[in-house]
């Protein structure tokens, strides 16, 4: 019995998912497919992979450039949120797969599709955020993964598409496995799956070599509006244009690389190299201009809030009611993150090095140590007795057991 009649794929252009046309026509006896490739910066050239998915059996192909989306409802939300997945990874790769999720949703809809497919295997965090966000999105469509269950090698698959018209690649193909969009580039596998590794110099594209920075500090400053990134230098930018003006600046100082080993979701630890110049810059600014202008106790409850909403995105809960309540706090602390933040970047650092706001809670009175200074030295003296009282009555009991 055939799985699903009509399927809407989300296409890269890739062996795999070219493999998936006719795989799922063959084997799995659905009658149409047809493709999606996103254009979320990644730098491709669209119109070969439009034709490509043509070429490999699709009935239609469709690219749809939805870069703008992705900055302004996934992007920005989570530089608000200043999420960073254990610490460190700033999701780029995570936060294009709801929003793939959704155009495959409407996709589906629109063309009366009974199933959406896409190309993961069975390993990895990105199945998980397809799946459950298409769930999400609409629970009564099937969701098909052939790679998931097809059990071919590399080889296989190319000899497989060669048998249907699919050329195999024509260059060496790549040892690692990379995903890139505007955001940043994920580095996997080859030689990187030893973890003592230093990642060569080949696999990085968005940020240059230490040793081929500049060798003069570049000052850069970057201005928030309610917690949106807005202006870099004073000159204010649509959201794709300041991420792409980002990137090149900020990857120029060999800023934005991240080698960690982190934990998928599927429970396997793995080895992954990052380049996210501009999101690193901007998390890193938008914090800074939280310190300045947030009150004390919603900087330091929005810690907690930051880590869980990271891990909720890595995975693969986007629309989920937490995230939108999540949201809902961290919506509701921007209003008033809003200035400047100047950071140096110099062989491969990010310095913040000042920060202004209308809205700074730095109060310079109080805090200098200067004539100036308005602060009521006698008030800590009461302060210092009060605060301290649970402290002196535990010494003191303490003291008398002796
Ligand atoms: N580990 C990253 C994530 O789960 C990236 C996954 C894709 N990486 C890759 N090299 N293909 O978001």
């Amino acid at each position: 019995m055939a799985r699903a009649h009509k399927v809407i794929l989300a296409y890269s252009g890739g062996v795999d998912t070219s493999v998936c046309i006719p795989y799922l026509k063959q084997e799995w006896g659905v009658s149409e497919v047809i493709t999606l490739a996103a254009d979320l910066g990644q730098g491709d050239e669209l119109e070969p992979i439009r034709q490509k998915a043509l070429d490999s059996g699709a009935s239609i192909s469709l690219v749809q450039n939805v870069q703008e989306e992705f900055i302004r409802d996934y992007a920005f939300p989570s530089i608000q949120a200043n999420a960073l997945y254990e610490n460190r990874y700033p999701l780029a790769t995570a936060l294009a797969r709801p929003l793939i999720a959704k155009i495959l949703v409407e996709a589906a809809q629109e063309y009366g599709a009974d199933a959406v497919a896409h190309g993961c295997t069975g390993k990895g965090n990105d199945q998980v955020r397809f799946d459950v966000s298409i769930a999400a999105l609409n629970p009564k469509l099937k969701v098909l993964a052939p790679a998931r269950e097809w059990g071919m090698s590399r080889e296989e698959t190319i000899a497989y598409g060669e048998k249907y018209g699919i050329p195999a690649p024509v260059k060496k193909s790549s040892p690692y496995s990379i995903d890139r969009n505007i955001l940043g580039r994920s580095i996997e596998a080859g030689i990187l799956e030893d973890a003592w590794q230093e990642p060569p110099e080949e696999i990085f594209d968005f940020t240059k070599a230490i040793k081929d920075t500049p060798d003069t500090p570049q000052y850069l400053e970057l201005s928030f509006d309610g917690g949106i990134p807005v202006a870099i230098d004073g000159e204010n930018l649509a959201p794709v244009t300041l991420i792409e003006r980002l990137n090149t600046i900020v990857g120029n100082h060999g800023v934005g690389r991240i080698d960690m080993i982190e934990n998928r979701l599927v429970g396997i630890k793995s080895r992954e190299i990052y380049e996210s110049p501009a999101l690193v810059a901007l998390i890193q600014a938008h914090r800074d201009l939280e310190s300045l202008t947030l009150p004390k106790e919603v900087t330091q409850y929005k810690l907690g809030i930051e880590s869980t909403y990271a891990q909720l995105v890595y995975n693969g809960l986007w629309y989920s009611p937490l995230r939108s309540a999540l949201d809902g706090f961290v919506q509701a602390t921007q209003e008033r993150v809003t200035g400047t933040v100047r950071l140096k970047l110099f062989k491969g650092t990010a310095q913040i090095v000042g920060r202004k706001s209308p809205y700074s809670l730095y109060n310079e009175e109080l805090a200098t140590y200067t004539s100036a200074d308005q602060f009521d030295h006698k008030a800590a003296e009461g302060f210092i007795y009060i605060w301290g009282l649970p402290t002196r009555v535990w010494s003191q009991i303490r003291t008398h057991e002796h």
